[in-house]
């Protein structure tokens, strides 16, 4: 045991005097009250602390403990469906109680455990050893796992049989004949990367049902994206929407910093919505982590590993895992002020200058592996920024950047309008699309890469002619460049804007997406064509086929694509009614 006594303490941080041999990101306790924090640094007779709790009451000359081990998190079958604080302890059900979190322990809950092994058996790290199931039948099922650092020939394995989150399920023999005894769960340390065989390139995508993302900025499984945007302009309802929609196995859902009324959707709605896939309660796959503003601030600091740390426990499991961070931004100001009081050198904008290398490690963690035991699983992560006053060069924003492959950049004018999700689609860029086009040609889109490609030149060109439309009024641009203006509304109308609150459109299969932009790419064929041949822009303008194609994601859900097909006729019929079959306009 590792023993040292407070020397000066300030908010969150302290410094202790100690001869005793602690190491840099040990977990300790301090004070008669045994306050969790962790040593974040050390020198000659010092060590400094951060302490997860407050610590109002704590003096000079009081004990600070160590037992040499890192801060962990208990990782178990039980963490599913529930909500903890920043450090993995339950903050759930009627108790919540944002200013004293910490203070209730997890329910013991019973499983109902099938052995996968048997006696004489060799296991290593990552191999499962038995699945288990809620004994009451509510939730998923899910495999225990030999622990990363564990490893060795079974001696005695569980019976199948119901056992608590306590149980002893197994012990091995380790290489040095040592017997290690095998539990439901295990610690982990959350600032440590859980091991993996191998990394895999990003793979297929993964959907979220919404147009602007999987059609024009999608994200591949293992994948990396950040959401900036200022206040009000739908983060957190676009993650809450991916969260509610994505395609994952398991979902993290990290709130991290934001005041508690930010989190009430996730914290009073996710408990009461079903699962669209399963039928079932959607908190059965989902973690909630949640250190609001109000809760300590080192502990907001330790929030995202212990939310990525969650993540990879069951992307080992083979799953597929998206995690959502709401916001890195209150995270990085958490480690600003932690450096703050440590009288660090201020970099840029306040944040230490270490700020890069803590984005680098946390979006490092997003993978797609071959785990362990040979499975595959993934873990995607989404990160929303929040960056003062809109403006996208400052640090969090800028450093971030460095680490993602995906930038979904919400604009504050498109929220203005109420146009959601506000995804400006001119900012915004997706490295991932290009290794999705072989998964959407193999859904039937063979095109998708030329499509999604011409959606965006269309987007791109709006902005220039709107410019230009500007300075020397829409009339005056030739009909080429007006038809290009009144195709890219109908992109913006028709396809990039869904409501996260419509029961049609809230969420498009990928079968969806494909059927609307093959619809707007053919209705800008035949406009072109058109107008090439003498039609008015206004013509094709007032053709009925336009309404219905600015309203089809509202009108059409998944279950009625074949609808689709009338739009199809119709916009047929509608430009041979215009044109005559010699390409000349018809007289009215
Ligand atoms: N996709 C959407 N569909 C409908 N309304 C939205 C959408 N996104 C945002 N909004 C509206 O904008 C408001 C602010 O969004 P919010 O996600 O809380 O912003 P932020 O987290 O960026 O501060 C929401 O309360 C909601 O009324
Ligand atoms: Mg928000």
């Amino acid at each position: 045991m590792n023993q040292a006594a407070i020397r000066w303490i300030s908010g969150p941080v302290l410094r202790a005097v100690t001869r005793d041999p602690f190491t840099i990101q040990e977990a300790v306790l301090v004070g008669g009250k045994g306050i969790l924090g962790e040593v974040i640094r050390m020198q000659e007779d010092e060590i400094t602390v951060q302490l997860f709790e407050d610590g109002t009451g704590l003096r000079p000359g009081d004990p600070v403990t160590g037992h040499g081990l890192p801060l962990s998190v208990r990782l178990g079958p039980d963490i599913l469906g529930n909500i903890f604080d920043g450090l993995l302890r339950t903050l759930g059900g009627e108790e919540r109680d944002f200013l004293r979190p910490g203070q209730m322990a997890l329910p013991v809950v019973h499983f109902h455990f099938t052995p996968l092994a048997e006696p004489g058996r060799i296991l290593k790290g990552g191999d499962p050893l038995g699945s288990v199931q809620p004994a009451n039948k509510a939730g998923k099922e899910q495999l225990i796992l030999i622990p990363p650092d564990r490893a060795g020939e079974v001696l005695w394995i569980a019976p199948a049989a119901e056992y608590d989150t306590n149980a002893t399920l197994c012990q091995l023999r380790d290489h040095h004949g040592q017997t290690q005894t095998i539990t439901m769960c295990h610690f982990w340390p959350v600032r440590r990367p859980r091991p993996v065989a191998r990394r895999l390139p990003v793979g297929p995508p993964l959907l979220t049902g919404q147009r602007v993302l999987d059609t024009l900025f999608p994200v591949a499984r293992g994948g990396k994206a950040m959401v900036p945007g200022g206040f009000g302009t739908g983060k957190t309802v676009l993650l809450e929407t991916i969260a509610k929609w994505c395609d994952a196995d398991v979902i993290v859902y990290l709130g991290c910093g934001e005041r508690g009324n930010e989190m009430a959707g996730v914290l009073d709605e996710f408990p009461k919505l079903e699962d669209p896939r399963s039928g079932r309660p959607l908190m059965e796959r989902m973690v909630v982590i949640a250190n609001t503003s109000n809760m300590p601030v080192a502990a907001r600091e330790a929030s995202v590993y212990t939310g990525i740390t969650v993540a990879e426990y069951f992307r080992d499991q083979g799953l597929k895992v998206a995690l959502m961070a709401d916001s890195t931004s209150r995270w990085a100001e958490a480690l600003r002020e932690v450096s703050g009081r440590l009288g660090e050198l201020p970099g840029e904008a306040g944040y230490p200058a270490y700020l890069s290398t803590r984005l680098a490690e946390f979006y490092e963690r997003a993978s797609r592996v071959i785990t362990l035991s040979g499975k595959n699983g993934s873990l995607t992560v989404m990160g929303a920024v929040s960056p003062p006053s809109s403006d996208f060069s400052e640090p969090v924003t800028i450093q971030t950047k460095r680490y993602v492959r995906n930038f979904w950049a919400l604009d504050r004018k498109r929220a203005q309008a109420r146009f959601y999700p506000a995804i400006d689609p001119i900012t915004s860029y997706s490295e991932d699309a290009d290794s999705l086009a072989a998964w959407w040609s193999q859904e039937g889109a063979p095109a998708w890469a030329i499509q999604r490609r011409r959606l965006l030149t269309l987007l791109e060109e709006q902005t220039r002619l709107e410019r230009m439309a500007r300075i020397l009024g829409k009339d005056a641009l030739p009909p080429g460049q007006r038809l290009t203006l009144l195709c890219a509304e109908l992109v913006n109308d028709g396809f990039l804007r869904q409501s996260a609150f419509s029961v049609k459109d809230r969420h498009a299969s990928p079968r969806k997406q494909i059927r609307m932009l093959a619809l707007l790419i053919r209705f800008m064929e035949r406009a072109e064509a058109a107008v090439t041949n003498g039609l008015s822009v206004e013509r094709i303008a007032a053709q009925p086929i336009m309404r219905r194609l600015q309203r089809m994601g509202e009108e059409i859900d998944d279950t009625e694509l074949e609808r689709f097909d009338e739009l199809d006729a119709l916009l047929e019929a509608d430009f041979s009614a215009l044109v005559g079959t010699d390409g000349q306009e018809q007289q009215p």
